[in-house]
């Protein structure tokens, strides 16, 4: 743990809910995706093997609903932050509307649905923006394609650099998560005590120690929030 934060950082941690009111489905919602889908058949390297074409399929009709959707309040505020702090977005999302609302620091972890990538051992990436996968359809070196998204029981990416930069954030803000999925979820324990600590959510099982839950929709606590810091942030400039 530092022994102190950088009073001008913020880390937001994001989940589904961000992405709801863009008309994104969440995942553990009455009409979330794991109550449509089962999650092992489409989001597992056991259900690519048993039946990538049930997983292309499930990851197209996502990829183009999320390439048509747009940024809400929620996301814009988050880029509005940028004006008077260093922000880092880690998300659990793989739709792009943190970045297509101005976010410029933006942390994938388990992802992004404009992405495929080879199956090859070193596999290659490609941008693929709304382009569904078929099956047979190659990378250049050989490989059906898949989503480059992170599937169930395969590791989790960039976790030692976000752990890092929740450590040193003078504030955290986690949006729109149950935080159920580890080790996303563990990213809330890197928090400094004395950071400032808010999570934003219709509901939660839980609320991790020192986070102030403020239940609510995200476009309309995180603009309240947001505007709260920059008028701060206004006070305490020179
Ligand atoms: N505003 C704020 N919060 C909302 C909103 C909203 N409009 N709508 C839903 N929520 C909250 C729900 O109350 C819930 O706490 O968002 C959270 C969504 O939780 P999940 O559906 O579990 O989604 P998420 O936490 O992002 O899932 C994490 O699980 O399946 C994996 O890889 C997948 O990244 C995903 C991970």
């Amino acid at each position: 743990m530092p022994t102190a934060v950088q009073a001008n950082k913020i880390v937001v941690l994001s989940g589904s809910g961000l992405s709801a009111e863009s008309g994104l489905p969440t995942f553990r919602d009455s009409n979330g995706l794991w109550n449509q889908y089962a999650w092992h058949e489409v989001a597992s390297p056991e259900g690519w093997r048993a039946r990538p074409e049930a997983v292309l399929a499930f990851y197209n009709e996502r990829r183009h609903k999320a390439w048509h959707a747009q940024p809400n309040a929620a996301h814009a505020a988050i880029a509005a932050l940028e004006a008077a702090y260093e922000v880092i977005v880690i998300t659990q999302n793989v739709d792009a509307l943190h970045e297509r609302a101005g976010s410029t620091q933006v942390i994938h972890l388990h992802g992004e649905l404009a992405y495929a990538r080879s199956t090859a051992a070193q596999p290659k990436r490609y941008r693929i923006d709304d382009a569904p996968i078929a099956l047979g359809q190659l990378a250049d070196d050989g490989t059906q394609l898949r989503p480059d998204i992170v599937w169930f029981g395969e590791q989790t990416q960039y976790m030692d650099e976000a752990r890092a930069h929740v450590a040193d954030a003078a504030k955290v803000l986690v949006v729109g998560t149950s935080l159920s999925v580890h080790p996303a979820a563990s990213l809330v324990w890197a928090a400094h005590a004395t950071a400032e600590k808010v999570l934003v959510s219709l509901e939660m099982d839980s609320v991790p120690d020192g986070f102030d839950f403020q239940r609510g929709k995200a476009t309309e606590r995180v603009p309240a929030l947001t505007q709260a810091w920059l008028a701060q942030a206004a006070a305490t400039s020179p």
